[in-house]
């Protein structure tokens, strides 16, 4: 509202808790709809146009007449502008949508109808959370009180790493001052929402080392260069790296995750290749690790008679909540809904998320939402074949979403 005296516009009590249930069996209904229809990274094309449809349908039933929806001729994934019309900053809120290979075994009455795809990571109630709080935030009595313009994105492919990379090359952010995700979390007590600022989900880059040795008869190992001795070595090294090179202080995962070499049990093995994953928080081990990693495992091979390559693939960086003003607009939006009780914190975790890429260009700040309720029997973790989230929690998932967006937009 304008407040002729001020000059400027003025905030208005909204209650977006009360909002937020009110909208609890849509936020259900629609996680149990989108849970029922997993698509694989880059496959997410029925998903993109549920989507669309219920975004169009909330705009319909909100009065908006102006929700600009963006698709993409040849990936999946869609943006929705909501501009207040009233002169502000923008806000991207982002869900990711696509699901994991992987079968279904939660027996739950709207388990996944496509054999071998599964949410199991919790990105249909992503989906569910951002279309709720799209509907709290298109609901008259709140966007009357909103200024500047909110962005929606519901992306694609994030578990293969990257997804988001396209989005950002295509001009997602132009014009965007700050980004706000959510990810449900296995280990985090539903219904609780955590807030923490700092280190949150680490780097992820992946790589490939192959070694060239000299095959030979099993029997006569020392006409040959054995790739498997050479390659246990390289494997072995790495870990001494970790604990030896690396500052403590400084979290690292090296993982060697597979290791393909040999089809004779009794030949010496020419060619051996590992792939694996580097996790870590630190930008600066990142950018050192590629020289640091190829000397180790080079020298290495070589003191076997063999040779071997690194190649590492950069995916993402860290996600740090490092603004301090996201940092507190999400703690007191939290608040404010649920109190201090509604809020638990949660350890920095070593897996990895493409949100860092939007972090990269513009502020933002990457919350969770609890999963885990052992008295319902919710005790899996995210990639498990019988991960399911807590409904209950959902509804908070909204609220703070729209909360975080309608403070932000405020500002100071
Ligand atoms: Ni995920």
């Amino acid at each position: 509202m304008y407040d002729e005296l001020k000059g400027a516009y003025q905030k208005t009590p909204m209650d977006i808790r009360a909002l937020a249930e009110k909208n609890r069996d849509y936020i259900i209904e629609r996680r149990r709809y989108y849970h029922q229809n997993p698509e694989l990274s880059m496959k997410e094309y029925e998903t993109t146009a549920a989507i669309r449809a219920d975004l169009e349908a909330l705009a319909a039933e909100s009065g908006v007449a102006n929700l600009d929806i963006q698709t993409f001729e040849d990936y999946p994934g869609l943006t929705a502008l909501l501009d207040t019309g009233k002169p502000g900053r923008t806000l991207l809120l982002r869900a990711d949508i696509d699901a994991l290979p992987i079968q279904e075994c939660t027996g739950l009455p709207f388990a996944s109808r496509n054999p071998g795809v599964m949410h199991a990571c919790g990105h249909d109630t992503h989906i569910a959370m951002l279309l709720g709080a799209a509907k709290i935030l298109m609901e008259p009595s709140v966007r009357e009180t909103l200024r500047g313009k909110v962005k929606f994105i519901f992306q694609s492919a994030e578990e293969t790493a990257g997804g988001s990379k396209y989005y950002i090359e295509h001009g997602v952010l132009d014009g965007v001052d700050a980004v706000f995700g959510l990810h449900t979390w296995g280990t985090l007590p539903a219904p609780y929402l955590c807030v923490d600022s700092g280190k949150r989900m680490a780097s992820t880059d992946n790589f490939t080392i192959k070694i060239k040795g000299l095959k030979a008869h099993g029997a006569a190992p020392h006409l040959g260069h054995d790739t498997i001795v050479a390659a246990s070595a390289v494997v072995m090294a790495l870990q001494s790296f970790v604990s030896r090179e690396n500052d403590p202080l400084n979290p690292l995962v090296l993982t060697v995750g597979k290791f393909h070499g040999g089809n004779m049990y009794n030949t010496i093995c020419g060619d051996t290749e590992l792939e694996g994953t580097i996790r870590t928080f630190s930008n600066e081990l990142r950018n050192k690790l590629e020289e640091d990693l190829s000397s180790i495992v080079s020298n290495t091979a070589a003191a076997y008679g063999c040779t071997a390559e690194l190649a590492i693939r950069h995916m993402h960086p860290a996600i740090i909540n490092s603004s301090e003003e996201l940092n507190r607009i999400a703690r007191d939006a939290a608040t404010k809904l649920y109190g201090e009780e509604g809020i638990r914190s949660m350890d920095s975790l070593m897996s990895g998320e493409d949100f860092s890429l939007y972090m990269e260009k513009v502020p933002g700040f990457f919350g969770f939402v609890g999963a885990y309720n052992e008295a319902k029997g919710l005790v899996h973790s995210n990639h498990h074949e019988k991960f399911t989230a807590d409904e209950d929690a959902l509804e908070r998932g909204s609220a703070l979403t729209a909360q975080f967006a309608a403070d932000y937009l405020w500002g100071e």
